[in-house]
């Protein structure tokens, strides 16, 4: 028996945007579907460290928290996106408190218990909001719970979005979304959900690299699916790499928060001796696109596998207190950061580009909405600054759900769905050519597209492109979809949208940095890229 089901909204991704657009349409009775592709924790929401930015110190300002943004961003930021994101900070952190979010406090010398602020790279005040360092735990784990308590959210985990369905709109878009094709991969069976809205909330794309702070899931789904329905993507040359991964043989992807920076961390080569300083005067509290490109310059230039991170200087109780995830996860590989350096490279971490969205996270297709890492808002520019991402998922899942709840009543009714035709395709009998092709693309986009980029470089990763993108479509018609193949379909979609953006442009701005280009040009403004399907 063929399945489908009918819901207002339609939300894919259970990370801190989706979540929270969810419980914000649900209390004003919407019916809402919320998919995750593995268990609800997936996304990279979950593993979040340092925390949220937003404005609470009396020394601080919302025009300082701008000013840094911009400054960050390469000249890229849409100021007035920005304006809106910062002067959001504070209600958004209430918002999330009342959810059941318990931030880390302190008592000041008066007695009074307020906010305990961390400080990070780019920030030129303490402004971030945090729960020890372990902050996207305690966001993900309340507002799961409280999306189980509501009678009219329905989560689907493990259920993996193949298609978006979209049809003829006679408005100005000219397309309409009306559902989404969806592999319940449980069962093995694809299901047909159709909602008058849906919200890609799927998260980043930096997965697309070898080494990647990220979980599983940010595979860049959203980004592919936007793009082949017909939505512009924009700005993903600006890739970010996390200056500090955990460099050890059997630690996967875990972060070393910019937050032990933040509190006085160094940066060491293997003799011991700091290098910061020759880099930026602002030293290990440079924004990240600095600090990781110069533990880069490092690494290449002396042949090293790592640099190191030592905060050992900070009495055992201090570090105990502030970075208790990082202490634990360290000392399982035998590196006791009380007194010893902890080795760290840079690894992918953030996609600053996405789909391109409004100041209501709508995008180019009627009723299609983008928010959280899979939108480009304008917000992030060329360079993220730390800490505004998650700050970025509550502003606009906020602003999507005004949208949303102003215009719902006026859409009409969805169009009878065909269901999904599996009529000529067969089981796979070799999956190897799957596995082989994920593994090819991350390592030739590590070398290639990394950190530091030349066009030499992107042009040798665009002609795997190609070889990949024939291979895995002539694979894709043939066999039944897993989510393997899903995922690998979308990232070689997405590993091209970077490397075209980034051939496009012919200078170095924020994170992106080219040999060929070594200069960002100011001789014009600058421009965002957008690819146009
Ligand atoms: P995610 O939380 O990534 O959620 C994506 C969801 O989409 C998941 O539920 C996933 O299963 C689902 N999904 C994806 N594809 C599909 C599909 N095809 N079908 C169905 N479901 C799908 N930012 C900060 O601001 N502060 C921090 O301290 C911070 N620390 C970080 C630490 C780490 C280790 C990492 C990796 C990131 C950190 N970031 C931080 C960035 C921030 O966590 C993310 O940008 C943010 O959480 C993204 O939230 P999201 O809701 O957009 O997506
Ligand atoms: C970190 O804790 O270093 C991550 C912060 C971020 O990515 O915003």
């Amino acid at each position: 028996m063929p399945y489908s089901r009918k819901y207002d909204v339609l939300i894919i991704g259970s990370g801190g945007a989706g979540l929270s657009l969810a419980l914000k349409l649900a209390d004003h009775s919407m019916r809402v579907a919320v998919l995750s592709k593995f268990a609800l924790t997936a996304g990279s929401t979950y593993y979040a460290q340092g925390g949220i930015s937003a404005v609470f110190d009396a020394g601080d300002s919302i025009e300082s928290h701008i000013e840094d943004t911009l400054d960050a961003g390469g000249g890229l930021c849409n100021p007035e996106i920005v304006r809106l994101t910062v002067t959001h900070g504070k209600s958004s952190i209430d918002w999330l408190r009342k959810q059941g979010v318990a931030f880390t406090e302190e008592q000041t010398e008066s007695g009074e218990i307020k906010l305990h602020l961390n400080r990070e790279g780019g920030h030129s005040h303490r402004r971030i909001v945090h729960t020890a360092d372990a902050t996207g735990k305690a966001v993900s784990l309340s507002l799961i719970e409280r999306a189980q308590e509501h009678s009219n959210i329905e989560l689907f985990e493990y259920h993996n979005v193949i298609e978006l369905i979209t049809t003829q709109s006679p408005d100005r878009y000219g397309k309409r979304v009306v559902g989404s094709y969806v592999l319940d991969t449980r069962k093995q069976r694809v299901k047909t959900i159709a909602a008058r809205v849906v919200v890609l909330a799927t998260g980043g794309a930096s997965k697309v690299y070898l080494y990647s702070t990220n979980p599983q899931s940010a595979t860049g789904d959203g980004i592919a699916l936007a793009w082949r329905a017909g939505c512009r993507i924009s700005n993903m040359e600006f890739m970010q790499f996390h200056p500090t991964c955990l460099y050890h043989p059997h630690a996967q992807s875990f972060l070393i928060s910019e937050a032990v920076r933040g509190e006085g961390g160094k940066l060491i080569l293997p003799d011991g001796s700091p290098f910061m300083q020759h880099f930026d005067p602002r030293a290990e509290l440079a924004p990240r696109d600095i600090v990781a490109r110069a533990i880069d310059h490092e690494i290449k230039k002396r042949g090293i596998d790592c640099v190191y991170l030592d905060i050992s200087h900070k009495s055992e109780s201090f570090i105990r207190e502030h970075f208790p995830t990082i202490y634990r996860k360290c000392l399982k590989f035998d590196i006791d950061i009380t007194k010893q350096p902890i080795p760290v490279v840079p690894a992918a971490h953030y996609t600053c580009g996405g789909v391109l969205t409004d100041s209501y996270a709508r995008t180019d297709i009627a009723n299609l909405y983008a928010i959280g890492e899979v939108a480009s808002t304008g917000l992030h520019g060329a360079n993220r600054m730390a800490s505004n991402s998650l700050l970025e998922c509550l502003v606009f899942a906020d602003r999507a759900s005004e949208d949303i709840l102003q215009k719902i009543a006026f859409i009409p009714a969805v169009p009878k769905i065909p269901d999904w035709d599996e009529s000529k395709v067969i089981d796979s009998d070799e999956e190897v050519v799957v596995s082989h092709n994920w593994n090819e693309l991350r390592h030739f986009m590590w070398d290639y597209v990394g950190i530091v980029r030349t066009d030499k470089r992107l042009s040798r990763a665009m002609s795997r492109v190609e070889l990949l993108k024939k291979e895995i479509t002539e694979y894709y018609s043939h066999f039944r979809v897993t989510s393997d193949l899903l995922e690998l379909r979308n990232l070689v979609i997405v590993a091209e949208l970077i490397i075209r953006c980034a051939q496009q442009r012919k200078e170095s701005r924020g994170l992106h940095y080219t040999l060929d280009y070594p200069e960002t040009d100011n001789s014009k403004p600058p421009q965002n890229t957008i690819l146009t399907p």
